[in-house]
């Protein structure tokens, strides 16, 4: 009998929780908080051309994609990367390029990058993110 109580009390107890957690994630539509750094450039992620040659790139990244996912260069450009995450921690990757970054959310991390030869240069990202994680592609061409 005194256990019974004791599971009924344990029970109603994760029931309350339960309840709360649902309510603030439903009711008050508080969702996984978005961490990407107060930046107007960051809103709309997305090429920018500085001068005939050279881009800036905006880039966040998320479960499970990145934004811009396509990304179209001439040959011979230079582009400064601006990486972010909404979210978790992701990696990116491009293949067969020397550029290893993590997203981190509520940081930037910069590299610069070089696109000599035309190609489709594959990005993945390379840190374990979730369910979604293998499916979390983009590219970039260079023309
Ligand atoms: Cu993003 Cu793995």
């Amino acid at each position: 009998k005194y256990e019974a109580r004791i599971i009924l009390l344990a029970g109603s107890t994760l029931c309350i929780f339960l309840f709360a957690l649902l309510y603030n994630a439903f009711s008050r539509k508080i969702d996984v908080p978005s961490c990407v750094p107060f930046n107007k450039s960051f809103e709309h992620p997305s090429l920018k051309q500085v001068d005939d040659k050279t881009y800036e790139l905006y880039l966040v990244a998320q479960m499970w994609s990145f934004t811009p996912d396509e990304i179209k260069v001439p040959a011979g450009s230079t582009v400064d990367l601006y990486l972010s995450s909404k979210d978790v921690v992701h990696g990116f990757n491009i293949v067969d390029k020397a550029v290893n970054l993590m997203a981190v959310p509520g940081a930037i991390n910069k590299t610069t990058l070089h696109f000599d030869k035309p190609g489709v240069y594959r990005i993945v990202c390379h840190e374990y993110c979730g369910v979604g994680h293998q499916n979390m592609l983009g590219k970039i061409l260079v023309q």
